[in-house]
């Protein structure tokens, strides 16, 4: 096939992998290659086993891989043959040295941009794809400008706004595409370059364009305001469960005011996922770099209502079942950070079995997805807990059920025969607030919501 177009992506992650299967399914006209250092990784994308799960994803790489999307270790030649060359590579918080704890470990991205330049022989339109720092543009600039043999390099920011779980979805029919350029001539080309290849399917009135350091700060800021409504709706809900008001009454009424919106709004055990804790963080850095101490403060208070809210949601499993957890069997229902996904970053989940351990209990985690993620996660603990699928077995003789990612299938189960296994009293904490919380007292749960007033069986 005579391909117009040829792409490259850098990082066959959570990210890259899903946006070329998309680029590729929605632009059969062009080649989309994506290459990783990781070999197990680019083996399972070309495999019926992918390396991670998304739903709707397997059809769309089943439906491309071989015709117009092809995954590789081979890094070199794809940088030779490609000009537009997505950068989708891991930025995590740095855990070393100046910025330790906050900053973006920006390494992988300069050993990207160093690669390219050693091996590109024709000019390239840059685009990051990670979520990355302001002004990492420049630094981006800067090293791609230091070749000898005259290539030319254009630098776009074109962050992803896609959240996992629903990450086709998003994709496919975006709220916006972000596309920030230096305003020079040669900047407004090359992003009239990456619009025409998203044009393909998302219309034009959606494709904004911005300057650069703008594109590079609204990703960390929709993330801080996305984040920032679920922690404000956290502390809401310890005020409801010390008032006897209901958070999710509370959540529907604020959020009907169409200034406000109702979505994300759902108190939980506390957010999770790769990029919130990360990007949170990473702005507050920024802050405290550019002389904002009092900004910094106000942005890190979203991430520390954050831990305050799995640590409240620990402690009232505590309290609740009577100040000791020694010798009793938590089942854990869900391990995910979210629902539909198998990715377990920084998932409350984690603390909670971590919090449960200190306390010598004995933890079963089910979870339809993510035990293999669990296990790597808990490797170091491995041996004091046990990883069950099915939900049934899992509760069976458990003293208490702590619900923690709010997968469809939770609200299926049949309760009353979960209770008729269980030790007695049995207590549920539903850090999802998903299950009808009455019935499930009617049958004789002791039941902990998020927000709302407890129903228990004691006098
Ligand atoms: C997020 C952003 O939504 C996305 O735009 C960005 O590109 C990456 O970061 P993601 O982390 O994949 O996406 O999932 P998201 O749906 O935002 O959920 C993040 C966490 O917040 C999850 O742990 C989720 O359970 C929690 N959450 C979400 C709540 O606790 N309450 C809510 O109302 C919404
Ligand atoms: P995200 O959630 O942002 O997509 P992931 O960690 O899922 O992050 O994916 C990032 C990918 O980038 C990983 O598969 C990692 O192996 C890859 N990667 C990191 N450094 C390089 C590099 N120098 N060259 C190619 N791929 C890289």
């Amino acid at each position: 096939m005579n391909q117009e177009k040829r792409i490259l992506c850098i990082g066959a992650g959570y990210v890259g992998g899903p946006t070329m299967a998309v680029i590729a399914t929605r632009c059969p006209q062009y080649r989309v290659t994506v290459v990783d250092v990781d070999e197990t990784k680019i083996t399972a994308w070309n495999s019926d086993r992918l390396p991670i799960y998304e739903p709707g994803l397997d059809d769309l790489v089943r439906s491309a891989r071989g015709r117009n999307l092809f995954f590789s270790t081979d890094i070199r030649r794809a940088v030779k043959e490609n000009d537009i060359i997505f950068v989708s590579v891991n930025t995590p918080t740095k855990n070393f040295g100046a910025g330790a704890g906050m900053a973006s470990d920006l390494q992988y991205l300069e050993q990207v941009a160093r690669m390219i330049l050693e091996h590109a022989e024709s000019p390239k339109i840059v685009i990051e794809k990670s979520t990355l720092p302001v002004k990492t543009a420049q630094a981006l600039e800067r090293i791609l400008g230091c070749n000898g043999h005259g290539v030319r390099f254009d630098v776009l920011s074109n962050p992803e706004f896609l959240a996992e779980g629903t990450a086709i979805r998003d994709l496919e029919n975006p709220d916006r595409i972000l596309i920030g350029s230096r305003e020079t001539d040669r900047g407004i080309k090359a992003r009239e370059a990456l619009a025409e290849i998203y044009a393909n399917w998302v219309p034009r009135t959606r494709i904004v364009t911005s300057n650069i350091w703008s594109s590079e700060l609204s990703k960390l800021v929709a993330n801080f305001f996305l984040a920032q409504r679920i922690s404000t709706i956290n502390a809401v809900s310890a005020v409801c469960e010390k008032t006897e008001a209901d958070v999710v009454e509370v959540a529907k009424i604020v959020g009907m005011d169409s200034r406000i919106g109702s979505k994300f709004l759902n108190a939980s055990i506390g957010f999770g996922g790769s990029c919130f804790k990360k990007d949170i963080l990473n702005l507050v850095y920024l802050c405290q770099h550019f002389g904002l101490p009092e900004v910094a403060d106000y942005v890190e208070s979203v991430v520390k209502m954050n831990e305050y809210q799995k640590e409240r949601f620990f402690l009232t499993m505590l309290t609740a079942m009577f100040n000791t957890l020694a010798g009793k069997r938590v089942c854990l229902f869900g391990f995910a950070f979210k629902a539909d996904t198998a990715d377990t970053r920084e998932s409350p989940a984690i603390f909670v079995v971590r919090k449960l351990l200190e306390e010598k209990a004995e933890v079963i985690i089910s979870d339809p997805k993510a035990l293999e993620n669990a296990r790597k996660d808990l490797s170091d603990v491995n041996g004091r807990i046990q990883y069950v699928e099915d939900p049934y077995e899992a509760a069976a003789g458990c003293h208490a059920i702590a619900l923690l990612t709010e997968w469809d299938l939770y609200r299926e189960l049949d309760y009353r025969k979960i209770f008729s296994t269980m030790s007695k009293p049995a207590f549920i904490f539903d850090g999802r607030n998903v299950l009808d919380h009455k019935s499930c007292f009617d049958i004789g749960f002791n039941v902990f919501p998020v927000g709302k007033p407890s129903l228990t069986h004691f006098a």
